[in-house]
């Protein structure tokens, strides 16, 4: 267990500093249980001052409780759809209050996630459960339409005395020696982030009968690690444990880290047995990371850190004594190309799951038959009608324009200007293409009433679990029945 969970404060008042504010946050939470109050708190302050630990203790006085992160996108859809049902039906148990402790609500996503905001202005709104948001950066756009709206308390730096006694205390609890001045010396350095201080002192005392000033320069080194290359550098090449967690604990995202290590490996390694303990570290801390996002259980980074590090670094037998340029990952500007792409088929599955039913992801594995579909120019005009695509949508399937005959019959006002496929009313006569689309329509809801006489059949609780629009097999088994109609519409 890290030092900074092992003493964490197990209640308010072994908190240090903020004393206010820890009041505030006690009474707020007692009158929430007596219904005096609908408020939610803002909490915004410096990093490793408490403003998660005290969420959490907060969290001990009410029934329920459940943690989401605004940085991760994910966490908009459990907002929008759990904690949307939830804030409207209390639990069944105790008081029925379920805590919302949102963390990072200034998040790494600017602007982009509007739709984020919209779903914690609107809970926020609701006022129906007790609502603790933390942020960092008390000038965020991002909370300036929230702050109004909350009891937002602003937390301080934690004094670097209190700092220096609790430093003292898990010294004394660990068995370990100190200098006074060493002591002091971490206190300043952590600049009122007791996060920092504690791991700090943990990477120069775990297991250590004393500490001296000399270990201050293993941190100094530490503070020398300015970019992520440097701790790629000392993964490949150092095997000592403390080093290399030190130069773990650089600033960048997990994900990127594991990347460019992922990278370099081969470029420094020479054995095959070594190359390939490393990759195994790399795929088993490529677990964890998943497991961290999908679960949201953060907790699980740090055995990603420590197999992608030091798993890493103590793969190899001996150091290498060698020079090697270490190079950027490849995968991102892969990816980055790719992405314009990767958008156009986005938004053609979207188009043409609304119109089959289908999720986004069953649509896209339908596109290789698309693909095959659109080689025929009448089918592919009627399918791009159909489906509304414009002509770079179109693009996705056929390179080739779609060629489309003349009609015959005297151009309408409506047709003399169209050229696009895009246009529904390409055909000519804007009544056949009516009937045709209410010709496919009829296909595919007669496909679906065929379908539900199926199903009544089936077993109540399934049929009930069909309506579920998320349920991907559902939505499989409709585009299935969709794309037969399909094949069959061209008359
Ligand atoms: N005020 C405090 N009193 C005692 N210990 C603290 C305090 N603040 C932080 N700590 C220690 O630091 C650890 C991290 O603190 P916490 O996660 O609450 O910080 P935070 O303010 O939420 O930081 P961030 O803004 O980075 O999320 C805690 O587990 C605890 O060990
Ligand atoms: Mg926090």
């Amino acid at each position: 267990m890290l030092w900074t969970e092992k003493y964490s404060p197990k209640n308010f008042d072994e908190v240090l500093g903020n004393v206010k504010i820890k009041d505030e946050i006690l009474n707020w939470t007692e009158d929430w249980l007596l219904g005096k109050t609908s408020q939610c708190i803002l909490l915004i302050g410096p990093p490793g001052t408490g403003k998660t630990t005290m969420a959490h203790l907060a969290a001990n006085e009410f029934s329920e409780y459940i943690e989401l992160n605004a940085s991760d996108k994910r966490s908009y859809d459990i907002l929008k759809n759990t904690i949307g049902e939830s804030s409207l039906s209390k639990s069944l148990y105790g008081d029925g209050l379920k805590l919302i402790i949102l963390d990072e609500v200034d998040g790494i996503h600017g602007n982009e996630d509007r739709g984020g905001t919209r779903a914690i202005n609107q809970i926020v709104k609701d006022g129906k459960h007790p609502i603790i948001m933390m942020a960092n950066d008390p000038y965020s756009k991002r909370l300036q339409s929230l702050k109004p709206k909350c009891n937002t308390l602003i937390m301080r730096k934690v004094h670097t005395n209190s700092i220096v006694s609790l430093l003292k205390k898990i010294c004394v609890k660990e068995g370990v020696e100190f200098e006074e001045h060493v002591i002091r010396n971490l206190a300043k350095r952590s600049n009122g982030d007791l996060r920092t201080a504690i791991n700090d002192l943990e990477v120069i005392a775990r297991g250590q009968e004393r500490i001296t000033s000399e270990d201050l320069e293993l941190l100094s080194s530490k503070d020398d690690i300015v970019n992520i290359f440097d701790t790629v550098r000392t993964v490949l090449k150092s095997k000592d444990p403390k080093r290399v967690r030190a130069a773990m604990r650089v600033d960048s995202e997990p994900s990127f880290i594991l990347e460019i290590i992922t990278e370099n490996i081969p470029k420094e390694y020479e054995k095959v047995n070594e190359i390939q303990s490393a990759y195994e570290k790399i795929s088993q801390a490529d677990l964890y990371l998943g497991r961290a996002f999908n679960t949201r259980i953060y907790t699980y980074w740090k055995y990603a850190y420590e197999l992608m590090g030091l798993g890493v670094a103590l793969s190899k037998a001996e150091t290498y004594k060698k020079f090697s340029r270490l190079t950027n990952s490849s995968i991102f500007p892969k990816l980055s190309k790719s992405r314009g792409n990767r958008n156009l088929e986005d938004k053609v599955a979207e188009k043409m799951g609304h119109k089959l039913h289908a999720s986004k992801k069953v649509v896209k594995e339908q596109f290789p038959y698309m693909k095959i579909m659109f080689q025929n120019d009448e089918t592919a005009h009627e399918l791009a009608t159909y489906f509304d695509l414009a002509d770079d949508e179109v693009k996705l399937f056929r390179s080739r324009k779609i060629k489309v005959k003349k009609s015959k019959k005297k151009p309408t006002k409506s047709n003399k200007s169209a050229t696009s496929i895009s246009t529904p009313k390409l055909s000519g006569d804007p009544k056949v293409e009516t009937s045709k689309k209410v010709d496919v329509e009829a296909k595919v809801s007669s496909k679906k009433k065929s379908r539900s006489k199926k199903v009544k059949n089936e077993d109540k609780a399934v049929k009930k679990s069909s309506k579920d629009t998320e349920n991907e097999n559902d939505s499989e088994k409709t585009s299935k029945d969709s794309q037969m109609s399909l094949f069959n519409f061209k008359k």
